[in-house]
């Protein structure tokens, strides 16, 4: 019998608070596993309400980490970092470096790269205080750089496999829901676009809705009913926990496939939408192209073999499926027991420390706001000591 709160089970290995006023820099580095290396994992740069929203966020997206590096077969461990935008005004370049001075703090246990509301520049803001980082401006042949694109090819590729299972239509018969006009979002539209697919598209910002509708003849749609669109394919390419229990029931695309991180609300949305017969291909699967671009940089592989690994995410996509079929238990599901294994399997690495003597200081100071995460922090499976 599946457990089905498996990724929520595992609490993390460390959670660090990280804090410099002179920058404004406010954040928190999740360290979830390193059984299989550093725990390695983007950082998000976005617009929290509270400590308690981004340890929420940065557990959660760390712990996606761990499972998606594994299921790639990288040598990392799972990590993320969130910085909370400030809310005046603030020198980015300062605040960066700032990020990559904690960073080196960790003494490598975190290794850090874009993720949503970061890019290249910020990185090597970062890489001027610690060689933990990664997404870096590449040398000519070598990994490196911006890891989108190489997610929406990992999307891509997931997809294809897919649709050759669930849809039986070549693309150029397809519609595709695409919700997120970012990095990803847009990097996977040009490929189906190539591809023959009609699009449909939603994004908070409507210059990139235009931009979707010039460059690709996308039909522009509402962000809150793209979800529910009328297409074949859902691909969720904005921020996590769409798939919720509210909006499962009225989806009408067959297949979900996305690049966002933690499209389940909770994990018991895999069987949902399993219900209802639509094939969710887990996340951490299908959009592990970038992660594995950020592993070769960090660990110096060619390009070449980079290209080879992000290749295996369609056989990957193709296995899942069929064992998920075989054990009669949805795709979400098998990936967590699949990981849990790969995780499990590894050598146990020795206990780092639970809590940094920072942590503890704020945790001291924020006692009451602490005490306002107690909900939260149940469902979650942490907890500040
Ligand atoms: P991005 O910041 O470039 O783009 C996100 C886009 O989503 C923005 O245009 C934003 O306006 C839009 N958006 C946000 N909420 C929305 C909503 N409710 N409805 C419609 N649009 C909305 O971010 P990026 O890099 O494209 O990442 C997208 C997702 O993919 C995130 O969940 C990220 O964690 C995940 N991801 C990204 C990877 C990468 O290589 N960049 C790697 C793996 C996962």
């Amino acid at each position: 019998m599946v457990k089905s709160n498996m990724l929520e089970a595992v609490p993390p290995h460390a959670i660090h608070r990280i804090q410099d006023e002179a920058s404004g820099l406010d954040g928190i580095v999740v360290i979830h596993s390193l059984r299989l290396g550093p725990a390695t994992g983007g950082c998000r740069f976005w617009d929290y309400t509270d400590i308690c929203e981004m340890a929420e966020d940065a557990v959660r997206l760390a712990r996606g980490m761990s499972y998606k590096n594994a299921m790639a077969g990288l040598p990392m461990g799972g990590g993320k970092a969130v910085i909370n935008r400030p809310k005046g005004p603030y020198d980015r370049q300062k605040l960066f470096r700032s990020f990559g001075r904690e960073i080196a703090r960790l003494g490598g246990d975190y290794v850090t790269a874009e993720d949503v509301g970061t890019n290249v520049s910020d990185m090597m803001q970062v890489a001027r205080a610690t060689n933990f980082v990664a997404g870096l401006a590449p040398k000519i042949g070598t990994p490196g750089g911006n890891p989108s694109p190489f997610t929406a090819r990992g999307v891509f590729l997931a997809m294809e496999v897919a649709v050759a299972q669930r849809i039986g239509k070549p693309f150029d018969r397809i519609t595709v829901a695409v919700q997120g006009l970012g990095n990803v979002g847009v990097g996977l539209c040009e490929l189906l676009h190539a591809a023959g697919a009609r699009l449909i598209v939603a994004d908070l910002d409507p210059e990139r809705v235009a931009l979707a509708v010039n460059r690709f003849g996308a039909a522009p749609h509402n962000s809150e009913g793209i979800l529910t669109a009328n297409a074949d394919i859902l691909a969720p390419c904005a921020m996590g926990a769409i798939l919720n229990e509210a909006v499962i029931p009225d989806i009408l695309a067959k297949l979900v496939c996305g690049g966002a991180n933690n499209q389940l609300a909770v994990p018991e949305c895999g069987a949902l939408l399993a219900e209802r017969d639509i094939l969710y291909i887990p996340d951490y699967v299908a959009n592990a192209g970038g992660i594995i671009n950020v592993a070769g940089e960090y660990l110096n592989w060619s390009q070449y073999e980079v290209d080879a690994r992000i290749d295996a995410i369609g056989p990957r996509v193709s296995a899942l499926i069929e064992a998920a079929a075989q054990e009669n238990i949805p795709p979400s599901a098998m990936a967590d027991i699949m990981a849990h294994e790969i995780i499990g399997s590894a050598a146990k690495r020795p206990p780092g420390p639970v809590m940094s003597s920072k942590q503890t200081d704020i945790e001291r100071r924020d006692a009451s706001l602490a005490q306002g995460c107690d909900a939260k922090r149940a469902t979650l499976g942490w907890a500040f000591k």
